[in-house]
């Protein structure tokens, strides 16, 4: 803590605007740096050749075919950003209660995966693991007897995570907040020879209704409403819970920390941050994107300057990378 000097002394000795007045030294004196390498850029995925299919809520977002992703993927090479994250916007007639789908070899993501891995060397493959693009119900896991079953979820979580990593993916993410989840992924992973697949739990993830567009863009949009997600996720009002999620999620093997949302979470960047020695992924989420475009849209901010310091912020806070929808765009400007 940097004590503050009484103020009679400090001025006029003391000018702060001196090192802000030019160009140079701001550049001089700035604490915090911002590079394509802190980006990770998440991609929505969809079955088909066709083109971009716009995610309505989500302006300047599409759905892409496997081979669109291809193509994002090779841009993100080129910008140095050193991830993309992969969702995908699974076929209603694929959907089941169980959603067993995501185990499927075969499926969508799988598919996506291999294409990546295949044709643009050198890129990091994130991958979401949860069942809700899978589910009839929108849930990230089971249903049984009318909650959302913890050790059941989990068993099928790993087979998921382990059919991933078998396509291809260098970051196996679980979004899915079931307890013990990590422990038993990083089992089953290490069962099967992958060793060195990484984890990046979404450890402090939050129940926010920060995630309507995303749900729009994957469509799991209609989640049983008798259930909410807050039985999974955590309750916005707690610091504290998100700091044991974290230390439960570093014990049982992960690699990375996400924190998520990301704006109006900043106080758990900066708590992780200066707690644990792991690295720490911000998400600025569906929500938190959709309300700069809406407001740039109605002239109401500078767009390009607010992304930019949004994104310094969560870097100011203490993330290492942050996962944005404006990833390519804010990189091709840095580079
Ligand atoms: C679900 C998942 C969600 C997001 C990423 N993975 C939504 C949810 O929990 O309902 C949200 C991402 C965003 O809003 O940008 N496994």
């Amino acid at each position: 803590m940097i004590k503050a000097p009484s103020t009679n002394e400090a001025f006029p000795a003391t000018r702060l605007r001196r090192t802000r007045a030019e160009d140079w030294s701001r550049r001089m004196v700035r604490e915090t740096t911002l590079r394509p390498d802190n980006l990770i850029w998440p991609l929505f995925v969809r079955e088909g050749d066709g083109t971009p299919e716009p995610v309505a809520s989500l302006p300047g977002v599409n759905r892409l075919s496997i081979n669109d992703v291809v193509d994002h993927a090779r841009q993100a090479v080129d910008l140095n950003i050193p991830a993309i994250a992969l969702f995908p916007r699974i076929d209603p007639a694929n959907k089941t209660d169980d959603g067993s789908h995501a185990h499927d070899p075969g499926n969508l993501i799988c598919r996506c995966i291999s294409a990546v891995r295949d044709n643009v060397p050198g890129l990091g493959i994130i991958t979401d693991v949860a069942l809700d693009p899978f589910t009839s119900h929108g849930h990230d896991g089971v249903i049984i007897d009318g909650s959302v079953a913890n050790d059941e979820t989990i068993d099928v979580l790993v087979r998921q995570a382990i059919t991933q990593a078998r396509a291809g993916a260098s970051v196996i993410a679980p979004s899915d907040m079931m307890d013990g989840r990590i422990g038993a992924i990083r089992a089953g992973l290490d069962a099967e020879g992958f060793t060195d697949v990484m984890i990046m739990a979404y450890a402090a993830k939050f129940s926010s209704s920060f995630y309507g567009p995303f749900r729009d863009a994957v469509g799991a949009g209609k989640t049983a409403n008798t259930i909410g997600k807050d039985t999974y996720q955590i309750d916005p009002s707690n610091s504290d819970e998100a700091m044991r999620e974290i230390a439960l999620d570093i014990s049982e093997g992960t690699d990375f920390i996400i924190v998520k949302p990301g704006m109006p979470y900043l106080d758990i960047i900066q708590r992780a941050s200066s707690s644990y020695a792991i690295p720490i992924i911000a998400y600025q989420v569906s929500g938190e994107y959709a309300m700069i475009e809406a407001a740039a849209a109605a002239g109401f901010i500078d767009r390009s300057r607010i992304i930019m310091e949004s994104l310094t912020a969560f870097r100011r806070a203490g993330a290492n990378a942050i996962i944005t929808y404006h990833a390519a765009e804010v990189a091709s400007h840095l580079t």
